[in-house]
């Protein structure tokens, strides 16, 4: 497995490999890497004949007020994982290297940037967008991977791609959960132990939402409510910072359920901010 750490070391490691290899996959994430991640390499070394795996906290994806100092790092351990999943390069960046030049370029989604988690973290997406739209260029791969946990990121990357002709193909993973339901995610290494005990409640109010809505298509303002209802009950110590009902294309709200649908919630346990999402693609009535 090659190890590199700037953007010319990595050019380099990958002219040779399109040279060589038919598809070349590229795995971008932040580092401490669970089976979450894990499930996206093993997706693009299934279907790759290169993969690459990024391993970079993004410091412009995260507002002053966040986490980016705290946020987990365990490089080793990320390098032994990427090694026993096959992986053929891992490019760990220093912040200097990828932003030391300055930039005065970056990469906005209109629309799609600017509602659920978009509406308390502004800057969040721009973030994002720039970096990927960096790191699609410097790897210039065939397919890159994501977590379809972070729903709205994966449609805000789909349409830079086909917004400004990226040449690759997006890659949407299932979700993986814990036993219990509960989305894996780096930050759940901070949930306290009762924080950990109610952060489940998130994807059962989901799930109930969902079958609610396929058995009686309640109008989504009465999903909504069911699902704030049983976080209120069975997460009291989470604050819930939106759940809504948004088309899965233009990620507007929507008033009915007839329709395909993703539900999406973010809530706060503290400082741990906690995202899932279900899509309800084929809404059937009760025989
Ligand atoms: O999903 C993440 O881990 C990050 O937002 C990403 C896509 C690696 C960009 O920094």
């Amino acid at each position: 497995m090659i190890v590199t750490h700037t953007i010319g070391e990595t050019r380099e490691a990958l002219s040779q490999a399109h040279r060589t290899a038919k598809t070349i996959g590229l795995v971008p994430t932040m580092g401490a890497l669970h089976s979450g991640h894990m499930s996206l390499v093993d997706a693009a070394r299934s279907g790759c004949d290169f993969v690459a795996v990024s391993i970079f906290v993004n410091p412009t994806q995260f507002a002053p007020s966040e986490d980016l100092d705290t946020y987990p790092r365990a490089p080793e351990a990320d390098l032994n994982a990427c090694e026993s999943h096959g992986v053929d390069l891992v490019f760990m960046p220093s912040v200097e290297d990828v932003y030391g030049q300055g930039a005065l370029t970056q990469v906005w989604v209109e629309e799609l940037s600017e509602t659920l988690c978009g509406r308390s973290r502004p800057t969040h997406f721009r973030g994002v967008c720039t970096i990927v739209a960096k790191l699609l260029n410097i790897f210039q791969p065939h397919r890159a991977y994501f977590g379809a946990k972070d729903y709205q990121q994966v449609s805000i990357i789909r349409r830079m791609v086909s917004d400004l002709s990226f040449p690759v193909e997006i890659i949407a993973c299932p979700t993986v959960r814990e036993a219990d339901g509960l989305a894996m995610s780096s930050r759940n290494a901070y949930l306290s132990p009762e924080e950990r005990r109610q952060a489940p409640a998130l994807s059962v109010a989901l799930q109930r939402a969902k079958e609610s809505i396929r058995r009686s298509h309640p109008p989504a303002p009465h999903a909504i409510r069911e699902i704030r209802d049983y976080l209120a009950h069975e997460a009291p110590a989470g604050t819930i910072e939106y759940v809504q009902a948004v088309d899965p294309d233009t990620l507007r709200d929507v008033e009915t359920t007839e329709g395909p649908l993703v539900l999406a919630l973010a809530v706060r346990f503290g400082h741990t901010r906690l995202i899932d999402n279900v899509l309800v693609d084929a809404p059937q009535r009760a025989p």
